[in-house]
């Protein structure tokens, strides 16, 4: 299990000449204005803000992104007034989403620091309120987390900035969320700050907080140096809060503080109960399962879907694959396969991490490009040597293999859409986002039966032809390899199957409303626990 304390990110634009901004400010913040006002008139939504280190279209290194920019859409569209606090990493382009100026914050961190950053908003989609925090000394960077070298050495400090900078927002523009929402380690000192930020003058003392935990592999452990600017007592440095064989652990003091706790699908709630699982976190989680959550995340269909992608060749709908034909024709193109409807192509978008299963893929691929009829379209990056297992995958296979190393939004529509079945072996998976995705475009996955994984895919049943996709147990390169080979059975000998399993994977709706809802539920007890500590 990776040990890692953060993930590789890109933003959404290559990194460019941006204008001076930002450091240290003397522009005095802007007047506090009133309160802001529930939604729904009559009936109170809650204002609900979000705080991440990623939110799709602006800056993203995987399913979170997807997120943090999800939910709070559908949020929306219940009466809810949800809002989102990211970074402003040098990379997002101001201009191309329309981010403009809106005032200056002094973020009071520990020993005595006052750090001015830039505020700045924009709306996601049009219809979101996004804030974004402008901090040239730790977010003037091209990375989210780290750069080819490595991970960032200064992560507890640029996170602990964002996760205060976001209380000070809400001081500072009167927006007083019933809920701040988390997520994952680098904003998991929103719970810590809500709790021990001037409690009582803070006009957030009522506020309560939920963090969701999108991936436990990555818990923000860093030396205990960092404790000090983070700036809450000495107290708390205790092995069930921060300290961690000496160090601070991010995630496990959010754990110790939130409300609410949530992970990303019911059956990962289970595994993170148990000592494998919850990778050093378990009794400290067995401590909280009463607040802990299982709530399987959304698609969202407006980014993915076939009938609309204006990423992909040809748009095509269930009623209608004749596009899904264009769209395989068009990947096997791009990637240098051979042009062939009737090949089986394999697709794969990941990370390239541990958690994803490589080792298994490293094993069973080679052996099956040499028993069986088949192609394999790749886009990833991260670990080296992934990267290079698929430089040379992609070299002694010509025609059969092609891949693409790096991060590409468009080419993950355009392998969605084009391949007949969707690599997950994944050792753990929260939730899984991609296998969602490629049932509604019609492309089965084939996917280790865990987390998110077990609960959004129905295996094949031979015998009839239902199911979504094809589900293995053993994390071993022998069981995805047999599996991969009943898939391409299932293609040649029972291309009916193949079919009516398509029918079903692109019927299944995953929606974020289903998931909002329970959201609502987790912020409700989120909201009591707050009133009763
Ligand atoms: P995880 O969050 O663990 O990476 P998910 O399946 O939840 O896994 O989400 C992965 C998301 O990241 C998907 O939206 C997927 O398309 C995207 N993604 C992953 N790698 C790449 C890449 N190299 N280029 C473009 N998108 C990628
Ligand atoms: C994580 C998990 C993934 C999940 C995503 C969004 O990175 O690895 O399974 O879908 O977060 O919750």
């Amino acid at each position: 299990m990776p040990r890692s304390k953060s993930r590789r990110g890109v933003v959404s634009r290559p990194a460019g000449k941006r204008p001076a901004q930002t450091g240290r400010k003397k522009t005095p913040a802007k007047k506090t204005p009133a309160a802001v006002a529930p939604v729904v008139a009559g009936k109170k939504g809650l204002n609900v803000l979000f705080v991440g280190s990623e939110c799709a279209t602006y800056a993203k290194s995987g399913g979170l992104g997807d997120v943090v920019a999800a939910l709070p859409k559908a949020l929306r569209r219940m009466g809810h007034d949800a809002r989102i606090v990211i970074p402003l990493y040098r990379t997002i382009d101001r201009q191309r989403h329309g981010i403009v100026f809106d005032r200056s914050a002094c973020v009071h961190m520990g020993g005595g620091e006052e750090q001015w950053v830039g505020v700045y908003s924009a709306k996601l989609d049009g219809e979101v309120p996004v804030w974004f925090v402008d901090c040239e000394r730790f977010f003037g960077r091209g990375g989210i987390y780290d750069e080819p070298s490595g991970e960032y050495p200064d992560n507890a400090f640029r996170f602990a900035l964002l996760s205060k900078a976001a209380l000070q927002v809400c001081k500072d523009t009167g927006f007083v969320p019933d809920v701040m929402h988390a997520h994952d380690w680098p904003t998991a000192l929103v719970p810590v700050f809500l709790k021990t930020w001037d409690r009582i003058l803070s006009p957030l003392s009522n506020s309560a907080s939920v963090l969701t935990i999108h991936n436990i592999g990555y818990q923000g452990k860093y030396h205990a140096s960092a404790f000090p600017y983070i700036g809450v007592g000495y107290e708390h440095f205790t092995p069930n809060k921060f300290e961690d064989f000496g160090g601070i652990n991010l995630l496990k003091a959010g754990v110790a503080f939130a409300d609410m706790l949530t992970t990303v699908s019911p059956t990962h709630r289970s595994e993170i109960l148990t000592p494998d699982g919850g990778m050093g976190l378990a009794p400290y989680l067995n401590a909280r399962s009463g607040d802990l959550v299982g709530i399987l995340n959304g698609a969202d269909y407006e980014h993915w879907n076939p009938e609309t992608d204006s990423y992909i060749a040809a748009r095509y709908s269930a009623g209608d694959l004749g596009g899904k034909a264009k769209c395989k024709a068009e990947l096997q193109r791009r990637l240098g396969l051979a042009v062939d409807p009737k090949i089986p192509l394999f697709g794969i978008v990941s990370r390239f991490a541990h958690q994803k299963g490589f080792g298994l893929l490293m094993e069973a691929l080679p052996r099956a490009l040499n028993s069986m009829v088949m192609q394999v379209a790749v886009l990833g990056m991260g670990d080296q040597g992934t990267e290079h297992f698929f430089h040379w995958l992609t070299a002694a296979n010509p025609g059969r293999v092609g891949s693409y190393i790096g991060f590409s939004v468009e080419l993950s529509h355009v392998i969605e859409a084009g391949s007949d079945f969707f690599l997950m072996p994944s050792l753990y998976e929260p939730c899984g986002l991609n296998q969602m995705y490629s049932m509604k475009y019609g492309t089965l996955p084939i996917v280790r039966a865990v987390g998110g994984l077990e609960d959004s895919v129905r295996n094949y049943n031979e015998w009839d032809g239902s199911g979504t996709g094809f589900k293995f147990q053993q994390p071993s390169g022998a069981a995805l390899y047999d599996t991969m080979g009943w898939a391409v059975s299932t293609w040649f000998d029972r291309p009916q199957h193949i079919q009516r399993l398509r029918a079903s994977a692109m019927a299944e709706n995953f929606s974020w409303e289903k998931a909002a809802r329970e959201y609502l539920a987790v912020y409700e007890k989120a909201i009591a626990n707050r009133k009763a500590g």
